[in-house]
């Protein structure tokens, strides 16, 4: 039998949003919409905008908590790695410019991933898997995204969706503690596209029905993929952290795994979609409420532009 690899504990958490408030009213007056629309169709309310900050500035704010929080010494760490679509540079990456403004050690791998709103799990697998091969037993995890910069402000069906903001978390090996995961993707263009191509201004674009249907099928079935692997039963589970896109694929994917909505957590109404940022800044809020205790299970799930997914079980 094969001896089991040690899991992952999330040592410490921290997130952070742009001051700037923009609510659901505030886009009205821009496109053609209502504050009861956006709310009924998508559970959002507010998001955050940048004015002036950058990827980096936020990924900084929620690093800093999470590593202050986590009390490590910053030579312990092994891995530095930012789950982004919406870095400040193609290069260099927010993880390296991330690494100098925390004065972070340079013996250590430090890039960004793209995996768009699957993108924090993805990196976090990757951390793992990048422990697994070192002296070090901590990772700095980001997702940080400055979305607000790529909208179409006269595209109703995605500017109401999004926001800007970062979440991190400092994770370390750790024997006896379940991690289970399960990582997928789908080449696909036409979903949700993000162009870079010469003189193509950057916008996403997005097919809005057919991320619905792809998210209320694919969730339910990383969820349950990861319970079949963990031999848990979905009972068992104390929380359930999915992507932060839509109220309504959350309360789908509850019913369908006949699973209580407060086992879901949800903080849409506050953020939007901050894509690579939502699990860890929901990871984070529920961290400082309080409401995680040792050995609870949780299981995160992810899913987005690529098409991505991905899901990992972890133990607190
Ligand atoms: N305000 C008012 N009306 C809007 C609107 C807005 N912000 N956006 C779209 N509409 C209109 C459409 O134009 C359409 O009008 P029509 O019937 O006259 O043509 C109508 O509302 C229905 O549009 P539709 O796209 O079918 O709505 P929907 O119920 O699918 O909701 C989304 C749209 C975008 C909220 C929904 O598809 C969704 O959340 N999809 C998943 C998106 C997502 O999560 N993306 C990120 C994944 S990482």
């Amino acid at each position: 039998m094969q001896p089991t690899l040690p899991g992952i504990h999330i040592v410490a958490t921290g997130h952070y949003a742009p001051e700037k408030v923009i609510t659901n009213d505030d886009l009205s007056h821009i496109v053609d919409t209502s504050d009861e629309w956006i709310k009924k169709r998508t559970g959002i309310e507010r998001r955050h905008f940048s004015e002036g900050e950058k990827n980096l500035d936020l990924a900084v704010h929620a690093a800093r908590q999470a590593i202050e929080q986590s009390g490590i010494d910053i030579n312990e760490l092994g891995a530095c790695i930012v789950a982004t679509f919406s870095p400040d540079y193609f290069v260099p990456s927010v993880a390296c410019l991330l690494q100098r403004e925390l004065g972070l050690p340079e013996e250590m791998p430090s890039f960004d991933m793209n995996a768009a709103c699957s993108g924090f799990l993805y990196a976090l697998h990757t951390a793992r898997g990048i422990l697994l091969q070192s002296e070090k037993r901590y990772a700095l995890v980001v997702g940080s995204e400055i979305i607000s910069k790529v909208l179409d402000m006269e595209d109703r069906g995605t500017c109401i969706l999004f926001g800007d903001g970062a979440g991190a978390a400092v994770i370390e090996l750790a024997e006896g503690k379940q991690y289970v995961s399960y990582l997928g993707a789908r080449g696909d263009d036409t979903s949700i596209v993000c162009p870079n191509a010469d003189g193509v201004r950057h916008i996403v674009h997005m097919d809005g029905s057919s991320v619905f249907r792809f998210a209320v099928g694919t969730v339910p079935v990383c969820v349950n993929k990861i319970l079949e692997k963990a031999g848990v039963d979905k009972d068992e589970i104390d929380y359930y952290v999915c992507h932060q896109a839509n109220k309504r694929i959350i309360e789908s994917v509850a019913a369908k795994l006949e699973q209580p909505i407060e086992k879901f957590y949800m903080n849409m109404q506050e953020y939007g979609n901050t894509s690579a940022a939502s699990v860890p800044i929901a990871l984070s809020e529920m961290n400082q409420a309080g409401l995680f205790k040792p050995g609870m299970k949780v299981l995160c799930v992810g899913f987005g532009a690529g098409l991505t997914w991905a899901g990992a079980l972890i133990e607190w």
